[in-house]
């Protein structure tokens, strides 16, 4: 998507230890009209396929999220709640993540009163780079019944494994903007450059 990756060219920074620091328009600030045009190129992408509900992860995947939602129908967004610990309970869903980024484990929560089997669900996060926290994403998708209709991501770090993960299983995984190299000193390096789609 040209305007996110014009965005990401003018205003991103990059760390070392490979972060994309995005915090004036997606991580701190948010770019509202940027985050229309997601929701609608999301929309492109999966119109047709009776998503019915938007599932995400706080925080920074709920703005994305209910962004999208208006182009569905204004369908319903969940979002998974990060738990340090958690009392073994009958009423949610659960699942494990591991974050590189962090160095760190946690838990998500899902209660199972917001998904259920007859839901086509559609991932909706900020950032994909191993793809921990999408895979507990699906995983409570599955614990549900519910069906994974594809995953939207807005930026993806293709030099990370979560996005070759997610497609060699074939989920449709749909990115709008794919950095395949960044450094301080080649600045960012997007996938549509290199193969024009
Ligand atoms: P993974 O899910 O793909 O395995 O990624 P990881 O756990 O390593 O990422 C941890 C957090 O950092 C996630 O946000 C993720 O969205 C974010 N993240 C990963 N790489 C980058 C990056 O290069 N730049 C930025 N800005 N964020 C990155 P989170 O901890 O869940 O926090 P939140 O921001 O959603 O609250
Ligand atoms: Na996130
Ligand atoms: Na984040």
């Amino acid at each position: 998507m040209e305007l996110l990756e014009e965005k990401i060219r003018t205003e991103g920074c990059v760390k070392g230890q490979g972060i994309l620091k995005v915090d004036s328009f997606l991580n701190h600030q948010l770019d509202v009209a940027l985050f229309e045009e997601m929701g609608k190129a999301f929309a492109k992408r999966f119109a047709g396929e009776g998503v019915n509900k938007i599932l995400t992860i706080e925080s920074s995947g709920i703005a994305i999220a209910t962004s999208t939602a208006r182009y569905f129908d204004y369908c319903p967004v969940v979002f998974g709640k990060k738990v340090v610990s958690l009392n073994l309970d009958n009423e949610i869903y659960s699942s494990d993540v591991y974050s590189y980024t962090k160095q760190q484990a946690y838990k998500i929560m899902v209660s199972k009163k917001y998904i259920n089997k007859n839901d086509r669900i559609l991932i909706i996060d900020d950032f994909l780079a191993n793809g921990k926290a999408v895979d507990a994403l699906i995983n409570v998708i599955n614990q549900a019944g519910a069906t994974l209709v594809g995953v939207g991501i807005a930026i993806e770090k293709g030099f990370q494994e979560g996005g070759a993960l997610l497609r060699q299983q074939g989920i449709a995984l749909e990115s709008l903007a794919i950095v395949d190299e960044m450094s301080v000193e080649k600045g960012i390096i997007f996938r549509d450059q290199l193969e024009k789609k």
